[in-house]
Formats: structure tokens, C-alpha cells, sequence
């Protein structure tokens, strides 16, 4: 397959007998030049290929694909090769170098594994989409040290929570210093290391919505300049004097927290005070409490500081009620045990006696019979009985 769109384009656009100023002329020579050139393109199977503008688009949509297509053309731009098999990104995956690619999509695929050096021969790379996969291990040496990687989709990408030191060891590595968005959502993360996003000076943008963290670390979101930061959906509690601080330094942020299990303990006090007074949270006045039972569905900045309760005292007062209840009864137990014996103290002592008795007896029989048994006289007796 070739490329004779663009010619064609050009065709249409000169129209005839209109004259051309020789600068003119010489410029559209040249342009048809390139485009003769371009079309030298040869399109890899089961892709489509066009050039509008001269950006050269392929793709693979849907192809049942289970390996990345040979010989894509190293002029591409824009390389979609989403909604197939695919199971592994290895290191030869793109043998040639892509100098050109900007826009790469392998969302809607089955890859397992980033293998090192995968992306490294695609300086431009500014826009990665690997959504929607199921990455077991992800090689922390995927991109090149200087990549220029600004947008990062890894929404839905993860298999399980296997490949977090390696998402961890990747986003800590310092090679994505160009970062201005990343996509981490639907991804069950249930906790972030501290210093996690460190690494991504230039970060901007920061989706972790939908996913299972229950807190967050101080140094989490530290030394970062975000303007969008979404925590929907998750099981967050409340957050901490520290984290709230971590955030209130960030100049131009914007947070989303919506849909999290807050608890309206004392705990919860520094977060309420900063929620009355911060304007960095989206949806700030939409938050409510998930427990206790009574606070439920009360809007967070509702909630009467001083009815909040420390529930785990609670729980430990309930407990150690449970524990003197247990105690008591066990010596209750015991008291009536003892008294039953007291009462029954002469029933006991026959029963004894007899039992006594009854061995005694016993062991005189056997006594007996073993005398019998071991009196010579007596074997002789038995043994001349019969003469
Ligand atoms: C992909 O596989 C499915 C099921 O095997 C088949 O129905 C479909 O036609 C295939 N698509 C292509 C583009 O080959
Ligand atoms: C990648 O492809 C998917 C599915 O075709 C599409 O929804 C998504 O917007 C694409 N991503 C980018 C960054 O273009
Ligand atoms: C970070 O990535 C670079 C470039 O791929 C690599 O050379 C380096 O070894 C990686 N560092 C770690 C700690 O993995
Ligand atoms: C960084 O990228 C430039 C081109 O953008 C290249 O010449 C240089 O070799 C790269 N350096 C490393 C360490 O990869
Ligand atoms: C990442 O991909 C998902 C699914 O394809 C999409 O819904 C989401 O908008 C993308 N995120 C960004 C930041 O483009
Ligand atoms: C993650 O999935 C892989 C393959 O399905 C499995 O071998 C591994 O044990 C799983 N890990 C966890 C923590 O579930
Ligand atoms: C949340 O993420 C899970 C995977 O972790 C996904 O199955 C589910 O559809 C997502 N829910 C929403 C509302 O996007
Ligand atoms: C990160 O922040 C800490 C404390 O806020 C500071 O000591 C450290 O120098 C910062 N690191 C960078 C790389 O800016
Ligand atoms: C949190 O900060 C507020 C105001 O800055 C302060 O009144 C409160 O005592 C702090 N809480 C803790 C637990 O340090």
C-alpha cells in the first residue's frame, strides 16, 4: 500500500491557468518533491496510513494484532495500534529508530510486559497512551534518560498489584522529568510510597481517581507544583495536618475528593477546619461523612467539631467493659463450683471411699490369683493329680 492522498491534495489545490510567481512555483516544486518522497512510504499490513498536512498517520485499529507491526515508516507521527492482542513491548519491538513519533496508542491491549529500551529510539515521544492492559512488569529503563514524554495514560493499565514496585521504581526513576500529565486511575493503588511522584518536577496534572488508597503520606505530594489533582473514589479517611500542608503550597492547585470513606471521628477535626477554609478543593462543600452511623450523608463542613467522637477510645472503653464483664462472670463460675463442692463435701467422700474400696478389691483379686499361680506346691499338686 502507498500514500497518494497528499499529491492528490495538491493537485486539486493548483488550479489550472492560474499563474505562479516563480517563488510560488519554486515552493510548490519543492513540496511535491517532498511528497513524491513521501510516498515512498510502504504501509505495514493490516494498517491504514494517510498523510494529511504531512504528518504520517497509521493505523492499526482492531486488527486482532498480537505483535507490534513491522516495518512502520520512520517519518510516522501519529502511530495508533490500539484494540488488539498484544502481549509484550520487548526491546526490538521498534527495531528502527522513530524520530518523528509524537503520538503513540497502544490502549485496549493485553500487555503483560514493558521490556527495558522500549520507547528509547523515540526522542519526540511527547504522548504515550498504554490504557486500558493488564502490565505485570514494566522495565523502569523503558524510556531513554532525555525521552520527552509529557502525557503518560496508564488508566486501567495495571494487572495487579504486582507491578507497583516497578510503576513505583519507573516514576521515581527520574527519567520522566518532561511528565506534565499523568493518568494512574482505575488501578486499585491501594498505597503510595512516599516520595512517589518526586521525580516528576513538571508535573501538572495528576488523575488517581477510582483507585483503593486509604491515606496518604505526608511526603506524597511533596515538592510538586500540581494544578489538577484528583482523588475521587477512593477510601480515603482523612487527611493529616502534613498532607493538607504539602497541598496548601502548592500555588495554582486544584483538588478533587468526592466519593471517599471519611470518618467523622476526632481525627477528622484538622481536615473539617481546612475544608472551611481552603478553596483549593473542587468539591469541597459535596463531601460527607461515611461513619458513623448518626454523621452519615452530613456534609463534612456541617459537622459539629464538637460532637465528633473519638470512636477507637470508644471501641477501647467498649472493649475493656467487655473484658471486667468476662472476668466476672468467669468468677462467678467459679464460686458456684466451689460451693457445690463445699455442699456436696460428705456425698464426695463416700464416693471416694468407694471408689477406694472398689480398687482395693480389685487389686486384691489379682493379688490372689497371682499367688495361685506362683505357689509350687500348688503346681505340683495339679501336675500329680492326674497319676
Ligand atoms: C478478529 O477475530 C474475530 C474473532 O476471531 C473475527 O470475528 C474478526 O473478523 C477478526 N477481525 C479481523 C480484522 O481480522
Ligand atoms: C488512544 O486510543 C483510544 C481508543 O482508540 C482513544 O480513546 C484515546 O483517546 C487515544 N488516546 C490518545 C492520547 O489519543
Ligand atoms: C533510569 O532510567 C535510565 C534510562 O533508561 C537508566 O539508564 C537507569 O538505569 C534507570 N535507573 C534505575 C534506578 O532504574
Ligand atoms: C538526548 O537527546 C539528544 C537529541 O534530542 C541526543 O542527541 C542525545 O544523544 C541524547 N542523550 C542521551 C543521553 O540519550
Ligand atoms: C486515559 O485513558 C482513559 C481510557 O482510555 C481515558 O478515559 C482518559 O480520559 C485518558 N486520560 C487522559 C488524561 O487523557
Ligand atoms: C498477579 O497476576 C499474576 C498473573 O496473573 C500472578 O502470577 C500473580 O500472582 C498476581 N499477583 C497478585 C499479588 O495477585
Ligand atoms: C474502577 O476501577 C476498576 C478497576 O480497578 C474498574 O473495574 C471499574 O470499572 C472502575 N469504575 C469506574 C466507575 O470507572
Ligand atoms: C523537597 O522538599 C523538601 C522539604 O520541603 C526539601 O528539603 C527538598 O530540598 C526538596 N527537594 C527538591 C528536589 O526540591
Ligand atoms: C493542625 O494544624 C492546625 C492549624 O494549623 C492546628 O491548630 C492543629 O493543632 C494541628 N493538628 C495537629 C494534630 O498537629
Amino acid at each position: 500500500m502507498s500514500i497518494a492522498g497528499p499529491l492528490f491534495c495538491v493537485a486539486v489545490g493548483l488550479k489550472p491557468g492560474k499563474r505562479l510567481h516563480p517563488p510560488a512555483a519554486l515552493l510548490a516544486f519543492l513540496g511535491i518533491l517532498r511528497l513524491l518522497s513521501a510516498q515512498t512510504i510502504t504501509c505495514p499490513q493490516s494498517c491504514e496510513c494517510s498523510s494529511p498536512g504531512n504528518r504520517v498517520i497509521v493505523k492499526c485499529l482492531s486488527q486482532n494484532l498480537t505483535d507490534v507491526p513491522k516495518d512502520i515508516p520512520p517519518s510516522v507521527k501519529i502511530l495508533f495500534v490500539t484494540g488488539n492482542f498484544i502481549q509484550e513491548l520487548r526491546s526490538n519491538s521498534f527495531p528502527e529508530p522513530l524520530d518523528q513519533l509524537v503520538n503513540l496508542n497502544f490502549s485496549s491491549n493485553r500487555i503483560t510486559s514493558i521490556d527495558p529500551q522500549v520507547f528509547a529510539k523515540m526522542p519526540n515521544l511527547k504522548v504515550l497512551d498504554l490504557s486500558h492492559n493488564q502490565i505485570l512488569t514494566f522495565s523502569p529503563e523503558a524510556f531513554s534518560a532525555n525521552n520527552s514524554v509529557r502525557e503518560l495514560n496508564l488508566s486501567s493499565a495495571m494487572a495487579n498489584s504486582s507491578v507497583m514496585p516497578d510503576l513505583y521504581a519507573l516514576l521515581q526513576n527520574g527519567s520522566l522529568a518532561n511528565l506534565v500529565s499523568l493518568d494512574l486511575s482505575d488501578n486499585q493503588l491501594s498505597f503510595l510510597p512516599g516520595d512517589t511522584f518526586s521525580g516528576l518536577v513538571n508535573l501538572k496534572s495528576l488523575d488517581l481517581r477510582n483507585n483503593s488508597l486509604v491515606s496518604l503520606r505526608k511526603d506524597t505530594f511533596r515538592n510538586l507544583s500540581l494544578h489538577q489533582l484528583d482523588l475521587r473514589s477512593n477510601a480515603l479517611k482523612t487527611l493529616c495536618n502534613s498532607t493538607l500542608h504539602s497541598l496548601d503550597t502548592q500555588p495554582d492547585i486544584q483538588v478533587q475528593l468526592l466519593d471517599n470513606s471519611w470518618i467523622c471521628d476526632c481525627n477528622i477535626e484538622d481536615f473539617v477546619a481546612w475544608l472551611r477554609r481552603t478553596d483549593i478543593v473542587v468539591d469541597g462543600t459535596s463531601l460527607s461523612c461515611a461513619f458513623p452511623d448518626p454523621l452519615r450523608r452530613i456534609p463534612l463542613v456541617n459537622v459539629d467539631l464538637s460532637q465528633v467522637d473519638c470512636n477507637y477510645e470508644d471501641m477501647k472503653r467498649v472493649l475493656q467493659t467487655s473484658y471486667v464483664f468476662l472476668g466476672i462472670v468467669l468468677a462467678l463460675i467459679g464460686v458456684i463450683f466451689l460451693l457445690v463442692l463445699y455442699l456436696n463435701r460428705k456425698g464426695i467422700k463416700k464416693w471416694l471411699y468407694n471408689i477406694r474400696d472398689a480398687c482395693r478389691d480389685h487389686m486384691e483379686g489379682y493379688h490372689y490369683r497371682y499367688e495361685i499361680n506362683t505357689d509350687p506346691r500348688l503346681t505340683n499338686l495339679s501336675l500329680n493329680s492326674d497319676v
